[in-house]
């Protein structure tokens, strides 16, 4: 057990005191009180919490205590308290252990008419749009709370799914002059004094004045960089947060978030499939095996979300979809599936278009009912980076979709060509000069790769079902939105 000792008294966490192995020690308890209720026979439950776990610890404060009137009973939600006492077996229903306490000290108070997070009446709660005017205070909610557990866990599981595959994690920049996606949704970094070029209205920005002596952005994706390092290390992953200025008002969108990306020197399409494949299963295994408690709390039908999508509970979607195989269908068969089925889209579909969020969630929702990767897209509607196919008219990209979200990964077995390179961005009309270092792994050794890009984000919405993406980032950034 990880505990400190002080002469006889161990502080340990709320998580160890609800361990029956402790029965019988002596303890120091720091946390928050969740609620406080007296009991008619002169004495008062304190339930306990610190974030440890999802569920309390009642402690147990006698009336013969110094400070009870004083102290304990003035306790209001969101107190900071240290409890001294002894673990001991618990009598009441669905909680093995509790405190018999021997002294409780105020750390800090929480002013029940100033605090937000009060207890609410039964089944009563505050929505999820409330606890995003207080970011601040939601980590103390369990939802926030097991929301944050059950990250940490998806990203320690993250880093092991390759570091024990051998990749090498590698960072690349934040700050680039490159737009990986070609979708100009970037935001840009300048030291200039935007008032003092407005007042001069200055027509055409000369950068020699900037920082970098060009103009700069915030990465979109850290692709481009880590292919260098794929390229020369063989399999790689970047893991870092990556900027969009996308004007999208959505539940999955958001203009800061973090994605995760493997690189693979010699990977084709398929390798790069079978890949992401494992790697899902891999998060969705660990967040069920590790985050137990929290999972379960995820799959109460009594969420409000739950209740109203009447949806199936999160555990049993996950521990399907790892024992199934993905299905894999191409742009063009999902466009014949789409043409034919009864359902009534708002945008329509039509072989080159790209396909929109209702389109995805029908091919995993409705149609094939698992997720779902989709590859072989035209070509007119993916990057530049992608490999083209025979046809001429296709591209080696892939796209997992997963019920719910829609598009969780994206991804692509990248041009290694140079000749075909330089003409797909010809057709573009982007500039070869600067990408010339880009270019230069064509040039040198070229080899056929692979990668593909996770948002974080979105696979924590996933595994928790959560409703809205803006519940899962700690500060959430959308247009109109940086506060905190
Ligand atoms: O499909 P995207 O744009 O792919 C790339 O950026 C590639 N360069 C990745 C690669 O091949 N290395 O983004 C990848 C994933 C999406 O599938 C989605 O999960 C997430 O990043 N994502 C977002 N998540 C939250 N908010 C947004 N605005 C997002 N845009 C993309
Ligand atoms: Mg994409």
């Amino acid at each position: 057990m990880d505990t400190e000792s002080d002469s006889q008294v161990t502080h340990i966490s709320v998580q160890q005191a609800r361990d029956p192995a402790v029965i019988g020690t002596q303890v120091r308890l720091l946390g928050w009180v969740q609620t406080r209720r007296d009991s008619k026979a002169g004495f008062s439950f304190l339930e306990i919490n610190d974030g440890s776990c999802l569920g309390n610890v009642q402690a147990i404060a006698p009336g013969e205590l110094d400070n009870y009137e004083s102290v304990v009973r003035k306790l209001t939600t969101g107190c900071s308290v240290e409890i001294i006492g002894k673990v001991v077996e618990s009598a009441g229903k669905g909680q093995s252990t509790e405190i018999e306490t021997m002294s409780v000290n105020l750390i800090g108070a929480a002013d029940p008419e100033e605090y937000p997070l009060q207890k609410r009446g039964k089944g009563e709660r505050h929505s999820m749009e409330k606890l995003r005017e207080w970011a601040h205070l939601r980590p103390r909610t369990r939802t926030i709370g097991a929301v944050a557990r059950v990250k940490n866990c998806i990203c320690n599981s993250i880093h092991q799914f390759f570091q024990e595959r051998g990749f090498l994690y590698v960072h690349t920049p934040v700050i680039t002059t490159s737009d990986c996606e070609g979708a100009g949704e970037m935001f840009q970094v300048t030291t200039l004094d935007l008032d003092f070029v407005a007042k001069k209205s200055i027509e055409k920005m000369d950068y020699n004045f900037d920082f970098f002596g060009e103009p700069a952005y915030l990465t979109v994706s850290g692709q481009l960089e880590g292919e260098t390092y794929a390229c020369a290390l063989g399999k790689i992953y970047t893991f870092g947060p990556t900027f969009r200025a996308e004007k999208s008002n959505t539940s999955r969108h958001l203009s800061e978030f973090w994605m995760i990306e493997p690189e693979m020197a010699f990977y084709e399409l398929d390798d790069n499939m079978d890949l992401a494949e494992s790697f899902l299963k891999r998060i969705f295994k660990d967040a069920l095996e590790h985050c137990a408690e929290d999972m379960e709390f995820f799959s109460s039908p009594y969420l409000p979300w739950n209740k109203q999508n009447k949806s199936e509970p999160i555990r049993e979607v996950l521990a399907a979809i790892i024992e199934s195989d993905f299905v894999r269908c191409s742009y063009t068969e999902a466009i014949e599936i789409l043409e034919k089925s009864d359902a009534k889209f708002q945008f329509p579909v039509k072989w080159g278009a790209d396909l929109q969020s209702e389109h995805e969630r029908y091919l995993t929702e409705q149609h094939f009912k698992s997720p779902v990767i989709l590859y072989d897209y035209p070509r007119s509607i993916k990057p530049f980076y992608m490999y083209c196919n025979e046809d001429e008219k296709t591209v080696r990209g892939m796209d997992v979709l997963v019920p719910q979200i829609g598009e969780i990964i994206g991804g692509a077995q990248r041009e290694h060509r140079l000749d075909v390179i330089k003409s797909r961005m010809a057709e573009m009309d982007m500039p070869e000069e600067e990408y010339w270092w880009y270019l230069d792994l064509r040039k040198f050794g070229t080899v056929p790769h692979s990668g593909f890009g996770l948002g974080l984000e979105r696979v924590v919405q996933f595994v928790t079902g959560m409703t809205n993406v803006r519940d899962v980032i700690p500060f959430p950034r959308t247009p109109g939105n940086a506060e905190f």
